[in-house]
């Protein structure tokens, strides 16, 4: 199948310091990433705070600028598109970010907040709007009945859920999911995904969900990306990477996962996050690796095929995870 979003070798980096004696410096938050996500699928993104999540994000809807290998979405060349092109592809890219709250404007209602995104691309005008929007606060859960309240008279978990009729107005084809149930309680939490769950379903979405909790990702992904220190660890169908993860650093983020820990797998990450100022030589997860060897500092190791579909970037077969 085409992919609908299909991104080659993306890197992103930020000048750092101040122009001078010694010049700009560069610091490379995201190192050739590639990925695809195809109509109606789930890639969810998972690595710790820092690790350039929403970097990848923000490039894939051309919020902020990237170089990469080549970027298309829809059959659209992203890298090349005009500006009145993009405006018309953004009805089809939504994002949905953490924190509803500060993405609400607390002076609109929640039926001008809704209304905002569809005369931005002229939908569902005159007498069709107000089914309109009767159907978008049903469809997330809320009743219709409250389209006239302000952010501020709603819970975090409703709120989300106003963020998300939000997106769906538009009818959008891709949706960036970024930290998005991440403040939300753990029962709230189980709602919101759901309700993502179904809608993907039902509206056949696709979506990049992103996510510093392996657990939120894996109930809602078909397939996951690991990431650490802007560079893609491991990838692959979301059972094989949860269940058989083949890189030490997803182990370590199953491990992690107190539902799953067993003592005698557990593997513990050890020391902090280097800065992308000063990544490691070679592979950039040998300064906490407990499985690391002097070879791991020799190059960087490619992405290569680690069985069931996946791929990873670790010189090493003779790991064991605890499978
Ligand atoms: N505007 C910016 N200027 C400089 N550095 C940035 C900027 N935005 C993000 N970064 C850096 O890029 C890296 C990745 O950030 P981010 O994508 O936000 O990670 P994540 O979403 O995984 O927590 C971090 O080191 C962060 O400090
Ligand atoms: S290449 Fe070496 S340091 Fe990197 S994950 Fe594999 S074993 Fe660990
Ligand atoms: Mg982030």
């Amino acid at each position: 199948m085409t992919a609908l979003l299909d991104v080659k070798s993306l890197n992103k980096h930020y000048p750092v310091g101040r122009k001078g004696l010694f010049g700009k410096g560069r610091m490379q938050v995201l190192r050739d990433v590639s990925l695809t996500v195809a109509p109606g699928e789930v890639l969810g993104l998972v690595g710790e705070s820092g690790s350039g999540k929403s970097t990848i994000g923000k490039a894939v809807l051309r919020l902020i600028d990237s170089d990469s290998a080549g970027m298309t979405f829809d059959g659209h060349d992203l890298t090349r598109i005009s500006s009145a092109d993009l405006r018309r592809l953004r009805k089809d890219m939504q994002i949905i970010f953490q924190d509803p709250y500060a993405s609400l404007d607390p002076r609109k209602t929640i039926r001008a907040t809704l209304a905002e995104a569809l005369d931005t691309h002229r939908l569902h005008m005159g007498d069709a709007r107000q089914a309109r929007l009767e159907a978008l606060m049903r469809m997330v859960g809320l009743n219709p009945d409250f389209l006239d309240r302000y952010p501020h008279e709603f819970s975090g978990g409703q709120r989300q859920r106003i963020g998300i009729a939000r997106a769906l107005a538009v009818e959008p084809k891709f949706i960036v999911c970024d930290e998005a149930v991440s403040a939300l309680d753990v029962s709230i939490q189980a709602q919101v995904l759901n309700l993502l769950a179904d809608l993907r379903q039902s509206q056949g979405i696709s979506l990049l969900f992103i996510s510093h909790d392996l657990s939120v990702v894996r109930y809602i992904s078909d397939r996951i990306m690991v990431l650490y220190l802007g560079r893609v660890m491991e990838v692959g169908p979301a059972d094989a990477v949860h269940f058989a993860p083949q890189h030490p650093y997803t182990a370590a983020l199953v491990s992690a996962e107190p539902s799953l820990a067993r003592s005698s797998s557990r593997i513990r990450l050890e020391g902090e996050i280097p800065s992308p100022l000063t990544p490691p030589s070679g592979c950039v997860f040998r300064t906490r690796c407990p499985f690391a060897i002097p070879a791991c500092g020799a190059g960087v190791p490619e992405l290569r095929p680690a069985g069931d579909g996946r791929l990873k970037a670790c010189i090493r077969d003779d790991i064991s995870t605890g499978e």
